[in-house]
């Protein structure tokens, strides 16, 4: 019915917003926010994550549609496009074509994670959850990674599910299906969080996080900080990018920015609030790492009322949150090869898939037979692909990025996009081109140790 063109517009807004929106809500909100906070101290963490989502990610998200919007490309092609607009070298596609490598290396972990979620719609459903303790909770997770081949089914199953959806081009009904379960699983967090609230230590877990307390600042803290908000709004990439380019001329880039990091933003600090009451009411560790939310959630869902089918619902929610993540992860990549190649979709598929696939059979591995192996840094191949990627890739894609459309592009055509005026282009301005490029450049400074 698109013949109505004032409907038109909106259904190409809600498009966007919801790809978008499911692009960034994801494990990066549930499963990975609330263990950062606690391996990360706490507070000190949240307070610059919060400083990171305002003052780097949301200008940069702008930045990011803009760019997508103007070359409606993928986005190798498109950074050449852009850069021929803007009469400089095309050498800045290489920028676009290391946020799709970035991509690819990010879903063989996020994959296995993804399992891990699969895994526990299954437990809750079969109520292997009811009247669980803290001890047992945590023993039935670690027997799961001492696994491989329960990890390597479940892996194997969400890339399957991923790829599928891959194959067939995006899919717009997925998309749709966010309409009502983005808001279902704030429903179901709402409910987690009234529990969490009535038994848990509720005080203490907005001690943790809110406080104010920079003791335990680090430099590290900082970093992970800024790679998580990079993360968690699906940034430095191009998903955001390839997503832009769906993006009607006349919907504005900025508010719709800031809905979507904002119900991001939040969706991860409630749950971080519902984990951390359970953690310190049943003394268990902040810093537990990856763990933390298969751990503590069983305990609050094995005994409330209706636990199991809540649990059930709730993993599912997520596991379809991961979902639509995933395939933002590989999109362009796969728009790169089926806009270059002779290559099938289907083909890039299951190509594509197959290699993440063992990326992520040695992510399986690395939770037990090869637990000791380290790659960089000390880190095991989990660990590395996720500092490399988080830490490093994304805020040096989202650090170029912010480069090219302040001092490369055309004003005029970076007006045109963002359309905004006065005092509002000025912030965006004084945000994208001074205040993310430095403190991105400053903390990769002081990690190197030049600056000391
Ligand atoms: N933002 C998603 C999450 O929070 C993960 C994700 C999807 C992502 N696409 C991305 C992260 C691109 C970085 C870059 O789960």
């Amino acid at each position: 019915m698109s013949h109505i063109p004032h409907r038109s517009h909106w259904n190409n807004r809600w498009t966007f917003m919801l790809a978008t929106a499911g692009s960034a809500i994801g494990l990066g909100n549930i499963w990975k926010l609330p263990y950062m906070i606690g391996v990360n101290g706490g507070s000190a963490f949240v307070i610059i994550f919060l400083l990171c989502i305002f003052l780097v990610g949301i200008p940069l998200m702008m930045t990011e549609i803009l760019l997508g919007r103007r070359a409606q490309k993928n986005p190798l092609d498109g950074m050449n496009v852009l850069a021929l607009e803007a009469k400089t070298s095309t050498h800045w596609k290489w920028l676009g074509g290391m946020g799709m490598v970035t991509g690819l290396l990010i879903l063989g972990f996020y994959s296995v994670i993804g399992g891990w979620v699969l895994r526990y719609i299954g437990a809750s459903a079969s109520g292997a959850f009811s009247n669980i303790t803290a001890m047992q909770s945590t023993e039935n997770f670690n027997q799961l990674l001492a696994s491989p081949f329960s990890l390597l089914f479940w892996h194997t199953v969400f890339m399957m599910m991923t790829m599928g959806v891959v194959a067939r081009g995006v899919n717009s009904g997925l998309e749709k299906a966010n309409n009502i379960l983005i808001p279902a699983l704030f429903s179901i967090l709402l409910v987690l969080l009234g529990y969490s609230m009535s038994v848990g230590d509720m005080q203490a877990a907005y001690q943790f996080m809110f406080s104010l307390d920079f003791s335990k600042l680090t430099p590290t803290v900082v970093l992970s900080a800024l790679g998580h908000a990079f993360f968690s709004l699906s940034l430095g990439m191009g998903s955001v990018m390839v997503y832009g380019s769906y993006l009607q001329k006349n919907v504005s880039i900025a508010r719709t920015t800031i809905y979507i990091a904002l119900a991001d933003t939040m969706l991860g600090l409630l749950v971080g609030l519902a984990i951390y009451s359970l953690v310190f009411a049943n003394q268990l560790e902040p810093s537990a790492g990856p763990g933390l939310i298969f751990q503590t959630l069983p305990i609050a869902f094995g005994h409330m009322p209706w636990g199991n089918l809540i649990a059930t619902l709730f993993f599912m929610l997520v596991a379809f949150a991961a979902w639509t993540s995933a395939i933002s992860l590989v999109e362009p990549a796969i728009a790169w090869i089926v806009e270059n190649t002779r290559i099938r979709r289907k083909t890039a598929a299951f190509f594509l898939g197959l290699i993440i696939w063992l990326l992520g059979v040695a992510v399986v591995l690395s939770f037990n037979e090869w637990k000791e192996v380290k790659i960089v840094f000390g880190l095991n191949i989990f660990e590395s692909l996720d500092k490399l990627t988080s830490t490093i890739l994304l805020p040096l894609g989202g650090l170029f990025m912010a480069i090219f459309a302040g001092y490369f592009m055309k004003k005029d055509h970076v007006q045109d996009e963002l359309n905004l005026a006065g005092y509002k282009f000025k912030l965006w301005q004084m945000t994208n081109n001074y205040i993310a490029p430095i403190a991105i450049t400053a903390v990769f400074l002081y990690l190197l140790g030049v600056i000391k």
